[in-house]
């Protein structure tokens, strides 16, 4: 099974602020729904509570350390072994880390992703969530798209980046 980590990211790393996402670019979101649908996510107790609901057509996983932790049409688990052990047992191909920022930074302190679906949005501005660094030498860059700032959204390119094996 893959582990592939989606996110979208500003000039400088910005991911959220106040537990909201910074910009609203509905090709970036027909993206984000395109590439998840029909597979598990991954996320943090936290984003889900940002989002608010199950996101349809995907199974949700979510990731707290409170063992009372419920919501209705998810998984909850309490480690990262534990969401990977699910998936496994379903035979899931694919694993998608959806954030937000504290998972991100787990998922590449543990090693765990060979696939970045990175979305760099030139936006500058207040955040309290950043992506973290990570050795981008150890990934090679397998797709590049690039969409025009409209009058309503900032310029943005996706990289699709995989871990050099
Ligand atoms: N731009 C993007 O692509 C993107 C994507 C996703 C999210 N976001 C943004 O990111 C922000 C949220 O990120 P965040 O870093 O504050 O929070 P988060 O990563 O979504 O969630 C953190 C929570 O996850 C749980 N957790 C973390 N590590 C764990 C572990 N090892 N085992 C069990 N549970 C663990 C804890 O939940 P408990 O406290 O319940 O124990 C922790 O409080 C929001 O602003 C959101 O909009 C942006």
């Amino acid at each position: 099974m893959k582990i592939a980590m989606i996110a979208a990211l500003g000039n400088n790393r910005e991911l959220g602020l106040n537990n909201q996402m910074l910009w609203h670019i509905s090709e970036d979101f027909k993206h984000f729904k395109k590439t998840t649908t029909g597979h598990t996510l991954l996320m943090g107790r936290k984003t889900y509570e940002s989002i608010g609901r199950p996101l349809p057509g995907r199974t949700t996983l979510i990731l707290t350390r409170d063992s009372n932790y419920e919501q209705p049409g998810t998984y909850v688990v309490h480690s990262f072994e534990e969401a990977i052990e699910y998936c496994q047992s379903k035979g899931e191909e694919i694993l998608f880390i959806a954030g937000g920022g504290e998972i991100y930074s787990q998922a590449f302190e543990k090693n765990l992703c060979d696939l970045l679906y990175l979305s760099y949005v030139d936006f500058s501005g207040e955040a309290d969530t950043y992506f973290p660094t990570f050795d981008e030498s150890k990934f090679e860059l397998i797709d590049l798209k690039e969409f025009s700032a409209t009058e309503k959204t900032p310029f943005w390119k996706l990289k699709v980046l995989k871990l050099v094996s």
